[in-house]
């Protein structure tokens, strides 16, 4: 596979990072321009990708093609793909759930393609760390392997090594489930964005009845680090919120999937929502 041209669709923060690791290791990665704006064009340029142009260019010039972008934009990206036909291996690395994971791998296959569910944790890799994807500050890809035996339909391990030595760290996912990569990335993310959610939200209302300086002195007696969690998380909120309330109704998808409470993450959508509109 070492010859074989990569499709990255589309280097925004995390997928230009993601392809650095890659064209860092001597793979020839292509994106496609059309569609995407400058900020895309600049982080793909300083990324040295080379521009398909378009997605039916992609699909015929490239032998894997990784999807990183909104979770929003993950169906109609795998279903551009399926249109042009494309027969090779897709790995959607998206915050999606299960559910959503399943109607693209069902939209792939159905188009002759390979499909490997996977899931990325952490900050965008920085090429210059090679093999430091293992520490706190590292960053992993989660890949499904899928049931024992599937190894052919499901290439996960073919995908992995092509991260070996990358600042981006490969981690096989083998207990069977097709889509366990979109699922770790669902749980990981209700923490962590849903967490941020609940104390914006619970700062807003001290806000709306006039008792925020009270409640931040009695954090700051009670609670020490929540202010500086609120803080933080505002400013995230303002500049990735929109991406994020995408990420929540994922989320609380996946939660009513398995039965259990979807309020909470679909509430977080609307706080990151507001958030988002408040500061553009
Ligand atoms: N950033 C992180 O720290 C991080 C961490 C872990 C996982 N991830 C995952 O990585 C994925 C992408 O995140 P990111 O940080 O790279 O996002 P991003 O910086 O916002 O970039 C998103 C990219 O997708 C394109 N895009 C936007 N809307 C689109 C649409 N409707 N259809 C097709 N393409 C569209 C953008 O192009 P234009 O703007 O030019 O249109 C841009 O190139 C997400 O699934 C996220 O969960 C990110």
């Amino acid at each position: 596979m070492g010859g074989t041209a990569i499709g990255l669709l589309h280097p925004g923060e995390m997928g230009a990072a993601v392809a650095g690791c890659l064209t860092a290791r001597g793979h020839e990665v292509r994106w496609v321009s059309e569609g995407r704006g400058p900020a895309t064009a600049a982080r793909a340029a300083q990324a040295a990708l080379a521009d398909a142009g378009t997605v039916t260019a992609l699909a015929a010039e490239t032998g894997i093609i990784l999807s990183v972008c909104p979770p929003h934009a993950a169906l109609p990206t795998a279903r551009a793909v399926a249109a042009a036909g494309f027969p090779g291996i897709y790995v959607d690395a998206n915050a999606i759930s299960p559910g959503t994971a399943r109607d693209v791998r069902t939209i792939i296959e159905a188009a002759g393609g390979r499909y490997v569910d996977g899931g990325i944790i952490g900050s965008p890799p920085a090429a210059a760390r090679p093999g430091d994807g293992t520490g706190p500050g590292g960053t992993r890809l989660y890949l499904a392997a899928g049931p024992a035996g599937r190894e052919e339909a499901v290439p996960a391990a073919e995908v992995a090594v092509l991260f070996e030595d990358t600042a981006l760290n490969p981690v096989i996912l083998r207990n069977g489930n097709l889509t366990a990569a979109s699922a770790l990335k669902m749980a990981y993310a209700a923490w962590t964005k849903g967490s941020g959610a609940l104390i914006l939200a619970v700062r807003a209302l001290a806000r709306a009845e006039g008792v925020e300086d009270s409640l931040v002195a009695e954090w700051a007696l009670s609670q020490p680090g929540l202010e500086g969690r609120s803080r933080g998380a505002a400013e995230s909120a303002a500049a990735k919120g929109w991406r994020w309330a995408g990420e929540m109704e994922e989320i609380a998808a996946s939660m009513t999937a398995d039965g259990l409470p979807g309020g909470f993450h679909q509430a977080a959508a609307e706080v990151f929502r507001r958030a988002a509109s408040h500061s553009s």
